[in-house]
Order: C-alpha cells, then structure tokens, then sequence
C-alpha cells in the first residue's frame, strides 16, 4: 500500500468479469437506440475534450440490486447510449445497489473505454473519504474514475477545500481524470457560486429543468466565466415535469427547433443554455435513451423560443 491506499496488483480478474456475461446477452435481445446522426457535444473548458450532451444519471433507476430482468434492462440502456453516440454515466456509492450495477454492467459490456464515468464522495475526514474512493473503484472495477465529484457541496468551506485537496492529489495521481462538486437543491446555488468562484473547479453539477430555473441568475453564469464544466441534475424534475403535461400535445412551435416529444422539449431548453456540458437524466427504458439522444440533435431554441417555453411552462401552473 501507498500513501494512497494503492495496492500495486490488478484487483479484478477476467473470468470474474467474464462471468457477468449473462447480462449482456439477455440485454442483447432488447431493443437498442437505432443511430440517427450524430449528437451534439461540447467541450470541457478546462482541457477542450468533448463531451456528448445527453448521458445518464443512476440513482433509483440503477438500484436493482440482483434482479436478473431490471439489470438486463438496465444494460440495454447503457448499451442503447453508447451505441447511440454518448457516454457519460453519473453514479454515486449512496445509490443503493447503482454503483455497483453500473460497474458490473459496464464491464460485461466491454465498454468501459467507451463511457465517461462519473462518481461521488461524500465529505469525510481523509481516512473515511480514501476509503470510500477505493470501494467506489473496486465497485465500478476500473482503476480510473473520470470525474470524482464531492456529493452535496453542503459541508464548511474548510472542510471542502480539505476535501478537495484530497481529490486533486488522486488527480495528480491519474485516477480522477477531474473533479467537481454536486448539489440538487436551489438552496445551495449560491454556496455553490462562491465554491465555482474560489475552488477553479473542472465541474460542477446541479438541478436545473424548465420547471427549477434558479441556477441561470447566476450560478450558470460564474461557471461559465470561471471555465467550470457543468453538469444537470433532475432535468425532468424527478419525472415531475412529465406529468405537468400529461395529456397534453406538444405545442407546433416545438417542431422549429426540431424537439418531436415532451423529453426533448425539455432537454432542448436545457441545452440552449451554452453553459450546460451535458445533460444526466435518470432512464430505465431503452425507449428513453433513444428519445433523450433527440435532444442532442437538430436545432436548439432561441432566446425568444426559450422566453415562450418559459411562458407556456408558467401558464401550466
Ligand atoms: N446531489 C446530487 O448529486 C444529485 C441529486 C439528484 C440526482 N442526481 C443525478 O441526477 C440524475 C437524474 O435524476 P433523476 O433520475 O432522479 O430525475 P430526472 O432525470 O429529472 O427524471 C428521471 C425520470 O424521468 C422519466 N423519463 C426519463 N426519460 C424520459 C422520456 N424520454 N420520456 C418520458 N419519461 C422519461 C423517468 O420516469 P419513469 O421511470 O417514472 O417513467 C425517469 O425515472 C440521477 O440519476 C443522479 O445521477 C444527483
């Protein structure tokens, strides 16, 4: 062990991985999102490595334990992303089983090298945070994480800069790739202005949807004047915004800026803000995946669209 807690042996062996190939093949009978160009990507300020603007978040929907049907389902849509042109994947070690499921379903897919996989820690004194970093690897059996985020930037500021400085000497190591800090909560927006401001953080993720649009006064702004990439939580309100709609046809003026259902209504709002590096929505249907990659296609609105999706979203109300 080092100072960092790094055996120097490789900790998963392929039979082990191997072994998870039931996962894929019962994935493979389901229906997978059928490529339709090329989705939009965005470059990460800080290094200009480009990002597809749709992934996919896990909580809840990742959560399903050893259900042999939920997990193929799950693999299906992780491999429904990949294949459909994006690769980001945000997960965290307070999901329940989700970690562990993405890292079981990502490596009997192959496609590790293929994901952009983003985890969490939560803010601990160092022993407690290293460890939970390493369960964290051994659960996504990688030993590279792409961006490590501290989860729900709540913490003293002290206790965050201590925490960041752990998670940037795993940086200077090379196994976060970047590293960031989360929230979901208006609340916190302007605690996390002043982290974005002060930290020069790679990234940073928090809620924003049509019906959650705190975050454009001025967290949305400082990260894009500092260079911090960003990542959006609960696009759809936690499903909320669907049902906001339910029963309703999408508007004709959706159609000139290319949105064909109510997700890349929303999605598209979203990514009109050139602010926004991806999108993370939670998915549990191939279905979803396929529909959400729409957003990341065609058009985006303008101002003025954007100011009319705002007035038709209030008039819901
Ligand atoms: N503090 C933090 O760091 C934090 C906090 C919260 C969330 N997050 C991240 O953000 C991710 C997203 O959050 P979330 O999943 O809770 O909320 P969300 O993305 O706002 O909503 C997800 C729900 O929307 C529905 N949906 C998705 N695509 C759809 C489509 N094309 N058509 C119709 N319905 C669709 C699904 O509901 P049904 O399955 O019911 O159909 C899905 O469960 C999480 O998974 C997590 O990675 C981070």
């Amino acid at each position: 062990m080092d100072e960092l807690g790094f055996p120097t042996r490789k900790r998963y062996s392929r039979r082990e991985i191997l072994a998870l190939g039931g996962a894929i093949a019962a994935a493979a009978a389901l229906p997978r999102a059928a490529a339709a160009g090329p989705v939009m990507t965005r470059p990460i300020p800080r290094t200009g490595e480009r990002l597809p603007v749709v992934g996919l978040g896990t909580a809840i929907v990742f959560d399903v334990g050893a259900d042999a049907a939920r997990r193929a389902v799950q693999s299906a849509v992780i491999a429904a992303l990949v294949e459909g042109g994006a690769r980001v994947i945000d997960t965290a070690p307070s999901y329940g089983t989700a970690e562990s499921v993405v890292g079981e379903l990502v490596a009997a897919l192959g496609m590790r090298d293929r994901i952009f996989l983003a985890t969490k820690v939560r803010v601990a004194p160092r022993a407690a945070a290293m460890a939970e970093m390493h369960a964290s690897l051994r659960r996504l059996k990688t030993d590279r994480i792409d961006l490590m985020q501290i989860h729900n930037a709540s913490a003293d500021l002290g206790a965050m800069a201590d925490q960041l400085a752990l998670l940037r000497e795993w940086q200077a190591r090379g196994v976060f790739r970047y590293v960031g800090v989360t929230h979901s909560r208006e609340s916190a927006n302007e605690r996390l202005v002043a982290l974005v401001e002060r930290e020069k953080l790679d990234f940073v993720q928090l809620n924003y949807s049509l019906g959650e649009r705190g975050v454009e006064a001025r967290l949305l702004p400082a990260a894009a004047a500092t260079g911090t990439a960003v990542l959006v939580n609960l696009p759809f309100g936690r499903g909320r915004l669907f049902s906001a709609v339910r029963g309703r046809a999408l508007p004709q003026w959706a159609a000139e800026f290319d949105a064909a259902s109510w997700a890349q209504f929303f999605l598209k709002y979203l990514l009109a803000n050139e602010a926004v590096t991806c999108v993370i929505p939670g998915m549990d249907k191939p279905e979803y995946v396929a529909d959400n990659l729409g957003a990341a296609r065609g058009r985006l609105p303008d101002a003025a669209q954007r100011r009319k999706m705002v007035e038709f979203w209030e008039s819901l109300r």
